[in-house]
């Protein structure tokens, strides 16, 4: 089956479903990639009509958070409302901790977080509606519980299949 329409990048699904706070705002972002491993350095595509990217042009910085299935709600809520119309982090009574590195907050009881420095304006790229930015992984916490040197078999991280649809990683196939 062809397929002709623009859901082409569901193949490359499913992706972790990352909760991404730039200032005291939170969305939902799916598409993110590590670049490179030693210079720590990672991408993430945002559309320009988000609340967040207007944010991290003007912070220069952000959190990326990996959630857990039990904050499925606060995931699809996040990446459906925008910080515009409503106070996320109210809204859902989310309680923030102070960032390590950085200023900004990052949210309790996720399974990990990495807090970035987006990188040189000089290096963003624009392709239609969205940015992709690079940025500088600064720190990098995860729950020993759920990650050892790889998420554990039974982390419950949630990845976002497409549409409405979520599922989580189930057994390990070893190479
Ligand atoms: C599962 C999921 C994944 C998403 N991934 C992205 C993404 O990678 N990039 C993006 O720009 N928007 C993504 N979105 C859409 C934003 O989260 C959504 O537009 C959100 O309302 C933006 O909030 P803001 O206006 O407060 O920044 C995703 C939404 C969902 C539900």
């Amino acid at each position: 089956m062809e397929i002709k329409n623009d859901l082409w990048y569901r193949l490359l699904h499913p992706k972790i479903a990352c909760l991404l706070v730039v200032d005291t705002n939170i969305m939902t972002l799916a598409w993110a990639m590590p670049v490179d491993d030693e210079a720590k350095v990672l991408a993430i595509s945002m559309w320009k009509g988000n609340y967040s990217y207007e944010l991290i042009e003007r912070r220069k910085e952000f959190v990326l958070c990996i959630p857990t299935a039990e904050m499925l709600r606060e995931v699809w809520f996040c990446g459906t409302r925008s910080g515009r119309e409503v106070n996320k982090v109210e809204e859902l009574s989310i309680q923030m901790e102070n960032g390590v590195k950085i200023k900004t907050p990052h949210i309790k009881g996720c399974a990990a977080f990495l807090e970035c420095r987006v990188m040189d304006s000089a290096l963003h790229k624009q392709f239609g509606e969205h940015v992709v930015y690079f940025a500088e992984v600064l720190y990098a916490w995860a729950d020993d519980k759920l990650f050892d040197r790889t998420w554990k078999e039974n982390a419950n991280i949630l990845l976002h299949v497409g549409s409405r649809f979520f599922t989580t990683p189930s057994r390990f196939l070893r190479a």
